[in-house]
């Protein structure tokens, strides 16, 4: 008689694939799933009777700054909770490593952690503590742009980079890669890049060709007025670097660009009917949330804070209050409150829809660990997309949503052996009713763990169950 360390019965499964749910048990031994079919003849130490609720791989969050939540609180809950077993880190061009300054620490770093966060001037620094503690997920690393940019500019990033500043950030890029990073990430929006040139990111992500599967990921330029310019150029460091890429929180923001998804997609999807390989990721609500600039107010209908250091008295409460409070206009009292970040009202419900019904637009929450007052996405992006969006709206399918969670995740990124629910396939899972799914986080009580998850396995260890999260922490710090 077959045997298995724990036996799943009576599931649904959602393999990932997007291919339609049907009935079975699931055998896994280790970390692996063995079997999955009719599996009365197996012998298992632990069984967990599925009862016809659904069971579907591990949600991969493709889009995170959890680069020191993982070390910090190796729990997870806020990912855990909501079913995740994976999350990308080091986007938008900042990750905690590889990271090496003396001088500034611009905006948007703090999102991170404080400066003295910041202590791995190599990947491998941060595999081996991770290793050594390991989290509850397990994470793929991004190199920030605007983090080999800082280390290689010391001297000052507002301007395009000099020669060999650029071939001091190819040599650590490629360190980087070498140690275990799966791609380079650019936040172009902000301070420490906004005055790169496109050549400048061109060339270092042809550093990427060197490197199997190695992948670039964007918060392009402008997500606002220039959206569509900002895609282009997007495009053209895809094609010209010959690298597949992600574009990041795809969204069109300020009341003056709703609408202009159709353009930006009719893009996209141009450039892949002539052989580009482009996806995107998206989070389920019409509210961004960065640090709080001044310059990011205008294109917001409505703006909370969601901490401020020198005034968490005001963490919170709406910008323009606190402006009327102060007596000031909200640029100034953005300016007094920082560092701070903000939650920005600043999308279209139709353009949400559009781009995440987008076949090769993946989920991912770019939730902010750490906040005081944090966006709902942190805790909640995966359970709203199938509440809101498959139970409710009947947007995506409850099959082609996980597949945008999962194996469409795992096969942009090229986690191997994740994503799916095979035979051969690590054991990230997770077990949960699509009937009563549902985000209890909202912008007033953000912090909210999911209702209808039954319990959440990664590398065929429980690390949620019983609305808690367990002692076990199996995460793995996933490479190429
Ligand atoms: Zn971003
Ligand atoms: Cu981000």
């Amino acid at each position: 008689m077959p045997r298995c360390h724990l036996k799943i019965t009576n599931a649904t499964i959602i393999d990932g694939s997007g291919n339609a749910a049907y009935q079975a048990d699931i055998a896994i031994e280790t970390d692996r799933i063995i079997e999955i079919g009719a599996l009365n003849h197996y012998q298992a130490d632990e069984k967990i009777d599925a009862n016809g609720w659904c069971v579907s791989p591990g949600f991969i969050d493709v889009h995170t700054h959890d680069d020191s939540a993982l070390l910090k609180t190796p729990a997870m809950p806020f990912k855990v909770s909501q079913g995740v077993t994976t999350v990308v880190a080091g986007n938008c061009g900042i990750s905690l490593a590889p990271f090496q300054a003396q001088g500034e620490f611009p905006a948007p770093f703090p999102l991170l952690g404080e400066q003295k966060d910041f202590v791995f001037p190599r990947v491998s620094d941060y595999r081996d503590k991770f290793e050594t503690s390991p989290a509850a997920t397990n994470v793929a690393l991004l190199a920030g742009h605007s983090s080999l940019r800082v280390k290689a500019m010391n001297s000052g990033f507002e301007r395009t980079a000099e020669e060999s500043e650029l071939n001091q950030m190819k040599a650590d890029l490629k360190l980087a890669l070498q140690q275990g990073c799966i791609g380079l990430s650019t936040g172009l929006d902000y301070p420490p890049a906004l005055q790169s040139s496109t050549d400048e990111i061109i060339e270092l992500a042809k550093v990427l060709n060197e490197f199997e599967s190695a992948i670039y990921t964007s918060h392009i330029r402008d997500e606002c007025d220039g959206v569509l310019e900002a895609v282009e150029e997007a495009l053209v460091i895809g094609k010209k670097s010959k690298t597949a890429i992600v574009i990041s929180h795809h969204k069109c923001a300020g009341p003056k660009n709703y609408g202009r998804s159709v353009e930006t997609l009719a893009k996209i999807r141009l450039a892949q009917e002539n052989g580009q390989d482009v996806a995107l990721d998206v989070y389920p609500y019409i509210a961004s949330s960065t640090t709080l600039l001044p310059r990011f107010i205008d294109n917001a209908e409505k703006v909370i804070v969601s901490w401020s250091k020198p005034h968490p008295e005001q963490n919170g409460r709406l910008l323009g209050e606190i402006a009327l409070a102060w007596n000031c206009s909200q640029k100034q009292a953005a300016q007094k409150l920082y560092p701070a970040g903000a939650i920005y009202f600043q999308m279209d419900e139709e353009d949400l829809k559009r781009i995440m019904s987008y076949p090769s637009t993946m989920i991912g929450s770019d939730g902010l660990p750490g906040h005081e007052k944090p966006h709902p996405r942190l805790w909640a992006t995966f359970p709203r997309v199938l509440k809101r969006y498959v139970r409710e709206q009947k947007l995506l399918t409850l099959e082609q949503a996980i597949h945008k969670m999962t194996g469409l995740s795992a096969q942009t990124f090229t986690l191997k052996d994740r994503g799916l629910l095979k035979p051969g396939y690590y054991a990230d899972m997770v077990i949960f009713d699509s009937q009563t799914i549902e985000d209890l986080a909202d912008f007033d009580d953000p912090e909210q763990p999911t209702k209808g998850i039954h319990s959440v396995f990664v590398n065929g260890k429980p690390v949620w169950q019983h609305g808690a999260s367990t002692e076990h922490r199996p995460g793995q710090f996933l490479r190429h």
